[in-house]
């Protein structure tokens, strides 16, 4: 390190900025041991209250890019399309995204992450498949892209490795949301793939990180903004998270839920925002298709069996066992839980709110999530939701069933229902894609 560590926290502190030299050396010495993750986690405070400029932001971004190796992918001769979300809660398009694109003739190169603070992660959700192996060499992860079309991994020590230590700190130090950090974040994980295109689902609402539209306009403007200016064509989404997706939360439950999709089935909302996101990626991929010809090969994917035939493909190439989906189909599950169900105990009324926020907290209270970096997850506790937001409901009828180990009680945030608002009018029904960014603009 070029200055002492403590020189340039409290420069930080202070309210000065960093030369774009100076935060590559804070990282690089980060990443050689010469600052310790106490340093490093009161330099991620003294940034998050006193803010980044736009040059040291894309400086970060370089920096932790730069902390590892680019894939090049030479034997995949597909165009190459991942997507990412910003995280929510029971977000589980990725696992549905990966083999749809897939067979559909567009290689998806993707790198996840673990759940973070109360939303969930891609990581998390696969390994509660018995046997699946998130931990892929480069190598493997260029094989299996070039034979299947799909792999899915978490960060290498050589991808991208200053963001899987810099995640790890921010998750445990309130510092996530944070735009600079969530788009430094995402964007090095992401270009380090070797993609020519990328689809950003950035979320807004009570389980988003970015709560207020505003903040997820902002933050989908500096994330296609990195993503062009490195070369990668990057368009995003901007999707609501006030509501979970979908019905299930929780990392097996949420393997269930897509597995359903994959079948042709599953709920409507989590189909919405999967097929938009997807007709995106397709789109990138195939510029000759237009909008309903996308649309059209991609619903075609999911009825005719060839989405969900490439899952099993991918679920066995990565050591997972497959006999599970059929286990699901008749009402089993490897990972047996007890389960509580809530139910309504006010007058009759519509659903008008299902709180995001609350039920990703409750669930990694059952242990689903982690309060501690190092903490492991337990893959079959969550929430099943037995409503959604604009259904009505009666006193006595079951809201959720919640599934926990034995013996623990359920968390208050979960038991006491303050989750749920209902009013005597329904709402009108909205879209949960809200709008689209390129470097054209808002649609
Ligand atoms: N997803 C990421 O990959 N990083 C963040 O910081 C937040 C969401």
């Amino acid at each position: 390190m070029k200055q002492p560590a403590v020189d340039f926290i409290a420069h930080k502190r202070d309210g000065g900025a960093h030369s774009s030299a100076e935060i590559h050396d804070w990282i690089q010495s980060y990443m050689r041991e010469e600052v310790a993750d106490y340093q490093m986690s009161a330099w991620l405070m003294a940034t998050f209250i006193q803010g980044m400029n736009p040059q040291e932001a894309h400086a970060l971004f370089e920096a932790m890019l730069d902390s590892g190796s680019r894939l090049d992918l030479p034997s995949v001769s597909l165009p190459k399309v991942d997507k990412h979300s910003t995280g929510g809660v029971g977000d589980k398009t990725s696992l549905i995204l990966s083999p749809l694109l897939a067979s559909c003739g567009v290689a998806v190169p993707m790198v996840s992450g673990r759940g973070l603070g109360h939303t969930g992660g891609t990581l998390d959700k696969l390994e509660a498949i018995p046997g699946f192996n998130v931990q892929l060499t480069n190598e493997q992860f260029e094989a299996q892209l070039a034979e299947l079309g799909c792999a899915m991994m978490g960060q290498t020590a050589a991808l991208a490795p200053a963001d899987k230590r810099l995640y790890a700190l921010r998750d445990v130090t309130a510092t996530v949301p944070f735009i600079p950090f969530i788009a430094a974040s995402i964007m090095s994980k992401k270009l380090a793939e070797g993609i020519d295109a990328l689809v950003l689902d950035v979320k807004t609402g009570s389980g988003a990180f970015m709560q207020a539209e505003s903040d997820a306009r902002h933050l989908a403007e500096v994330l296609v903004e990195l993503g062009e200016a490195a070369g990668c064509t990057t368009h995003a989404l901007l999707t609501d998270m006030d509501a979970p997706l979908g019905r299930k939360i929780g990392n097996w439950l949420e393997i269930e839920e897509s597995v359903d999709l994959l079948r042709g089935g599953g709920p409507p909302d989590t189909r919405e925002v999967t097929l938009a996101l997807a007709e995106e990626m397709l789109l990138l991929a195939r510029p000759a298709l237009n909008q309903p010809q996308a649309r059209d090969v991609l619903t075609r994917a999911l009825t005719d069996g060839s989405a969900y035939q490439k899952w099993l493909d991918l679920v066995r190439a990565q050591g997972g066992d497959p006999t599970v989906f059929d286990a699901y189909a008749n009402g089993d599950t490897p990972h047996q839980c007890a389960t509580t169900t809530l139910y309504h105990d006010k007058d009759n009324a519509y659903v008008t709110r299902i709180d995001a926020r609350a039920l990703g907290a409750g669930v990694v209270q059952l242990g689903g999530g982690r309060a501690r970096a190092s903490d492991d997850v337990d893959p079959g506790v969550g929430i099943v939701l037995h409503i959604a937001v604009g259904d009505p409901v009666e006193r006595g009828q079951a809201l959720a069933t919640i599934h926990h180990q034995d013996g623990v009680a359920i968390p208050s945030i979960l038991s006491d229902r303050a989750w749920l608002d209902c009013a005597q009018e329904p709402l009108p029904p909205t879209s949960r894609v809200r709008a689209r960014y390129t470097k054209e603009g808002w649609s």
